[in-house]
C-alpha cells in the first residue's frame, strides 16, 4: 500500500484515524468500518502511520474502500502503531501535530488506543480544542467505562490454546508449569485464561503473591485429585508480598510504563525450592497479541468503529465508544482514562473458591 507525506486532496472533507500503543487483534475491523461509513458520507480517510508519530511527522496513507476491503480478518494494524507520546516534548510535537492537522484540513480524528493513547486524545481535545473521538482497545481489558475492549478475547483464546499444550507436557513429566501472561496493572488475561484452562493457581497484580499459600495449594491439589502436575498462570505484573522478593527491573517506555517480564522465572525457581516439584516456566509474551482476531473481537471492532464514525458525522467530540452489557454506548473520554479497570472483587473471589480444593 502506498503512503504519502504530501497533502491530501481537499475536494472532500478529511477525517484522520490512528492506532496507538501495543497492537491488538481487531484494530483493522475498526479501520475497515470507519472507511466504509466515511466513504458513504463523502469523506476521505487519512490513516496516520505509527500512532501519534504519524500525525506529528505528517505521514499518512489514504484509506479507501479498495485498500481496506479485506482487512477485517487481519491481525495487527495496517497503519502501524507506536508508543510515541507527543507530550514527551510538547512544545515541539504539539505544534507540529497541529500544523499537520491544519494543512490537511482535518475535520476530526479517530484515535484508537489504550490508556496512554486515550490520555493524549483527551488532552488534545481539552487543551487544544481538537475534534477527537476515541475508541478503546487493549488486550489487557483495563480501560474504565467499558466492559470489554477488543483484543482481549483473542489474547485469552491464544493463552488458553497455549496452556492446553503446556498441560500435556506438564502431565507427562509431573511438573509444575508457571505460565506468564500479559497484564501490567490488571490481571484480566490471567484470570480468564487461568479459569478457562483449569489452572491450579492464578496470580494477578490485584493481589500480592503469598508464596506459602501458592505452594500449599499446589501440594494439596496433587493430594486431593488424580493429577500429579500443576499449572500456575501469572500476570506479568503480579508481585510478591513486600519484602519477599525483588521483582522486575524498572525499564520505562515513553509513557513511563514499567516494561515487565520475569515473574514466571522467579516463581518457578522458588516454587521448585519450596515444594520439591520439578518446575518449568513459559512466557507467552507477544504470541498473545499476534495472529488473527477472534470473531468476537472482529464484531466488537466493527461495532466500535461504526459508532465512532457516527460520532464524527454528528459532530460529537471528546467522546469514547464503549460496551455496556451488549449495548454500544458513548461516554466522555475522561471516563475512559479516569482509572485503570482492575479485576473486580467478585471475580477474584470466584477464582479463589474454584481453585481451592478442600
Ligand atoms: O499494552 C498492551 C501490552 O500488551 C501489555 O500487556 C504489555 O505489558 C505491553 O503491551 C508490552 O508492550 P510492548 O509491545 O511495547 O513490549
Amino acid at each position: 500500500m502506498e503512503t504519502t507525506t504530501e497533502k491530501a486532496d481537499k475536494t472532500l472533507g478529511s477525517v484522520g484515524i490512528l492506532t496507538g500503543g501495543g497492537d491488538c487483534p481487531g484494530l483493522n475491523a475498526v479501520i475497515g468500518v470507519v472507511v466504509r461509513k466515511m466513504a458513504k458520507a463523502g469523506k476521505k480517510v487519512l490513516g496516520f502511520l505509527d500512532g501519534w508519530k504519524g500525525i506529528i511527522d505528517g505521514r499518512f496513507m489514504e484509506l479507501t474502500i479498495e485498500n481496506t476491503s479485506e482487512i477485517v480478518p487481519l491481525g495487527g494494524t495496517i497503519i502501524g502503531t507506536s508508543r510515541t507520546n507527543p507530550y514527551k516534548k510538547p512544545e515541539e510535537s504539539i505544534a507540529k501535530l497541529k500544523e499537520v492537522w491544519n494543512s490537511n484540513e482535518l475535520e476530526a480524528l479517530i484515535a484508537v488506543g489504550g490508556d496512554d493513547t486515550l490520555k493524549v486524545a483527551h488532552r488534545l481535545h481539552e487543551e487544544e480544542g481538537l475534534n477527537i473521538v476515541a475508541v478503546p482497545k487493549t488486550i489487557d481489558n483495563d480501560i474504565s467505562g467499558t466492559d470489554f475492549t477488543f483484543g482481549f478475547d483473542t489474547a485469552v483464546n491464544n493463552a488458553v490454546a497455549a496452556i492446553d499444550k503446556v498441560r500435556t507436557t506438564a502431565h507427562s513429566h509431573h511438573r509444575v508449569f508457571v505460565v506468564e501472561v500479559m497484564g501490567r496493572h490488571a490481571g484480566w488475561i490471567a484470570t480468564y485464561a487461568g479459569l478457562a484452562a483449569g489452572a491450579d493457581v492464578i496470580l494477578v497484580p490485584e493481589k500480592e503473591i503469598n508464596l506459602e499459600e501458592v505452594c500449599e495449594t499446589l501440594k494439596r491439589n496433587r493430594e486431593h485429585s488424580q493429577h500429579n502436575y500443576n499449572i500456575v498462570v501469572a500476570a506479568e505484573g503480579a508481585v510478591f508480598k513486600k519484602g519477599d522478593y525483588v521483582t522486575q527491573q524498572a525499564e520505562l517506555d515513553e509513557f513511563g510504563n514499567v516494561m515487565l517480564g520475569g515473574i514466571a522465572e522467579q516463581l518457578s525457581r522458588v516454587i521448585e525450592k519450596h515444594t520439591g516439584f520439578e518446575t518449568r516456566n513459559v512466557v507467552l509474551g507477544h504470541l498473545q497479541r499476534g495472529g488473527v482476531p477472534s470473531a468476537f473481537d472482529r464484531v466488537l471492532g466493527i461495532r466500535y468503529g461504526a459508532c465512532a464514525a457516527q460520532l464524527v458525522l454528528d459532530g460529537e467530540f471528546g467522546k469514547m465508544v464503549a460496551l455496556r452489557g451488549n449495548q454500544i454506548v458513548v461516554v466522555d473520554i475522561a471516563e475512559g482514562v479516569a482509572k485503570t479497570k482492575t479485576v473486580d472483587a467478585d471475580l477474584l473471589k470466584t477464582t479463589e473458591e474454584f481453585f481451592q480444593i478442600p
